[in-house]
């Protein structure tokens, strides 16, 4: 009889050490299998890298109702986003979900069901979903293979190892504190040279590197097809149009990221480790100079490209 308590409560006190490990563990995953969901209801509902830089969930604006599917930096303060599925369609805040579909898509629906962003993998092979240590997002089928990932559609942010090819942009936000797409790209021309341009409803023009130079000038080349650019750890940033930037802080062991900001310039960003701020170690346009004519009433400021000619490029006032 003693003993049969005994076990009894033995039985029991197992029981609840599974349950509360299953219940400390089952919040942020490593991986999200086929026929999982990430709510948007449960605030603790991530994915996270196994090095914990990176997390991937809904993230939101301030107190804002509206949520985004995106990858961030996990240590960063304001919690700065590196991609995102839906820049331009934000979802609310209940009843929204991420899914792995049983038939191996990967979709994001708001409270309605609308389905707001998906993958282009319609395979039965997609296994799980996780996040690399180098902030990929990536699909993947039981042999370890990737069938898609977050870095082949970059929103205005480029991270260490993530290629840059000919067929890629990263686009600035509209303003100050959004998310949606703006006027600013980066992007290789028709020429093989990568450029900032500025496409305004009004006006498409490039502005960086300077347009009063021809290419060689500006310490290009225009002969090199294959169009490709990337960023590396040791915050090196190589394109195949010769074009080579040095973060001020060169080195390893940094975290860094790429992003063409609001304004249109395009930075490269070191996080802080104590203070999880991000400090410029380089960018593109140096000095911001004054703003042009009458014509452009709405703008508030205007670009340079480093000589003393200012370009046509401007933002919306906030
Ligand atoms: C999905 O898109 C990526 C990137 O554009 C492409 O490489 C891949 O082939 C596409 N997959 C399918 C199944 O269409
Ligand atoms: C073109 O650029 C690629 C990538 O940077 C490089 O590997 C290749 O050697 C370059 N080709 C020439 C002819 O410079
Ligand atoms: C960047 O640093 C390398 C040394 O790692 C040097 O050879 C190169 O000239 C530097 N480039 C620029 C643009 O400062
Ligand atoms: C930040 O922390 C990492 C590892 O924790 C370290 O390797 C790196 O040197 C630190 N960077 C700075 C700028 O302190």
């Amino acid at each position: 009889m003693r003993s049969q308590t005994l076990e009894c409560f033995y039985l029991l006190f197992l029981l609840a050490l599974f349950f509360s490990f299953h219940s400390a563990t089952s919040k942020s995953h490593l991986q999200l299998k086929r026929g999982a969901s990430l709510s948007v209801d449960d605030a603790s509902d991530f994915l996270t890298s196994p090095d914990n830089s990176f997390t991937c969930g809904f993230h939101n604006l301030g107190s804002s109702n509206a949520y985004w599917f995106a990858v961030w930096f996990t240590n960063s303060k304001d919690k700065t986003a590196v991609w995102m599925a839906n820049r331009d369609r934000p979802v609310n805040s209940h009843g929204s979900e991420v899914h792995i579909r049983g038939d191996g898509t990967m979709i994001l629906t708001d409270v309605d069901g609308t389905v707001v962003w998906q993958t282009n993998t319609t395979t039965t092979d997609v296994a799980i979903a996780k996040v690399l240590n180098s902030g990929n997002l990536v699909l993947e089928n039981p042999q370890g293979d990737i069938l898609w990932q977050s870095f082949d559609f970059p929103t205005d942010t480029l991270l260490p190892f993530q290629t840059f090819t000919k067929n890629k942009r990263l686009t600035s936000a509209l303003r100050k504190g959004s998310y949606e797409s703006g006027y600013f790209n980066l992007n290789f021309g028709s020429d093989n040279v990568l450029r900032l341009i500025s496409d305004t409803p009004d006006t498409s023009s490039n502005y960086w590197p300077n347009p009063d130079f021809d290419v060689y000038t500006n310490g290009r080349t225009n002969y090199n097809s294959s169009r490709v650019a990337f960023l590396d750890d040791m915050g090196r940033f190589l394109s195949s149009d010769r074009l080579q930037i040095n973060a001020s802080d060169m080195g390893y062991g940094i975290k860094r990221r790429m992003t063409i900001d609001f304004d249109g310039n395009l930075r490269i960003y070191s996080l802080m480790n104590s203070t999880g701020l991000w400090e410029i170690t380089w960018q593109a346009l140096l000095q911001p100079c004054s703003v042009l004519g009458a014509v452009r009433k709405k703008c508030n400021m205007c670009l340079c490209t480093g000589s003393s000619v200012c370009m046509s490029s401007w933002i919306r006032g906030e």
